[in-house]
């Protein structure tokens, strides 16, 4: 595998899998286990967030500790010279500058990561681009999911809902051809992607009839041309218990976050023992772990 990491197209199932038998390495260490400090001294990782983020720029930050690389992060324009209107390009020129051993960026669509890791020469890990793709939340529900199915080649996953807005969705349509797991899609048409290109489900039932995974997806209002109302969307769209009949024993319930609850789904699905919303952040450290460690090359 490249070191960089800007989309899943690029990837073959050989790296895919090196990278998760890693993630289960790791996941396997003990905090005293790690001997990170006498191989990483005084090396950094810059995490550079032009956009909104929790779970993804802690996780990373969290498997930058663990893996004892010192995290640099710009996590907001407030108190930056992007407030000044400096653009990220010379943002991130000026942080690669400093020499860190990978940058980890999340921007909107206008950034040209592809130019940019071309430019910087130095590894390039997309935490979230625009609509484009977020490769490493693709990776970390499939790790997941894994644990529970082994064969994912058998698992049919069902996205629900802004699945145009959503650039986790985008990861997926990359990820599966190269894992041969199926997608099929459903929610309401504005939010479907303008040509599909697979099998769209008209309800959310006969989708879930369907399903091996059923993954929620965040309805994105900041990305929509213009207002959405979302007060029938849950009648409709939403996972609760009583649309969750329809989904089988051994189906597992996912969602990327940040939830709207009451909108993708009810708050009694954390508990629904099919749920493993929790268990994508956990791994989720693990397997940037391993992709970190995959960047900066090795061990050293
Ligand atoms: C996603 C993102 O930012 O793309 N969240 C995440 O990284 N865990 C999904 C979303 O914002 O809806």
């Amino acid at each position: 595998m490249s070191a960089t990491l800007l989309d899943l197209k690029s990837m073959t199932a050989e790296a895919i899998a090196r990278i998760f038998a890693l993630a289960d390495h790791l996941a396997s260490e003990k905090p005293g286990d790690r001997d990170f400090f006498r191989f990483r001294r005084g090396l950094t990782a810059a995490l550079v967030f032009f956009e909104a983020s929790t779970r993804t720029r802690m996780s990373f930050e969290t498997a930058c500790h663990r893996e004892g690389l010192h995290p640099i992060v710009l996590d907001s324009a407030l108190g930056t010279s992007l407030e000044k209107g400096e653009s990220a390009e010379d943002t991130l020129f000026n942080i690669a500058a400093m020499r860190p051993s990978v940058m980890v960026v999340r921007s909107n669509d206008s950034l040209n990561m592809e130019a940019m890791a071309s430019v910087l020469k130095m590894p390039i890990l997309n935490a979230g681009w625009g609509r484009k793709g977020h490769p490493t939340q693709a990776l970390l529900d499939i790790y997941a999911i894994r644990k529970h199915h082994a064969n994912l080649a058998k698992q049919r996953i069902l996205l629900i809902g802004d699945i145009r807005h959503s650039r986790v969705a985008a990861s997926h349509f990359e990820l599966a051809p190269l894992l041969g797991y199926e997608i099929a899609l459903c929610g309401p048409e504005s939010f479907l992607p303008e040509t599909p290109g697979r099998q769209v489900f008209k309800t959310l039932e006969e989708g879930l009839k369907w399903a091996t995974v059923a993954m929620a997806l965040r309805v994105q209002l900041e990305r929509h041309p213009s207002q959405t109302n979302l007060q029938s969307y849950h009648q409709e769209w939403g996972l609760n218990p009583q649309s969750l009949s329809a989904l089988e024993a051994s189906a597992l319930i996912m969602h990327p976050g940040p939830i709207n609850w009451g909108v993708e789904m009810s708050p009694e699905v954390m508990k629904d023992r099919r749920s493993i919303i929790l268990d994508q952040v956990s791994g989720g450290v693990f397997l940037r772990q391993a992709l970190l460690r995959e960047a900066i090359g090795g061990i050293g």
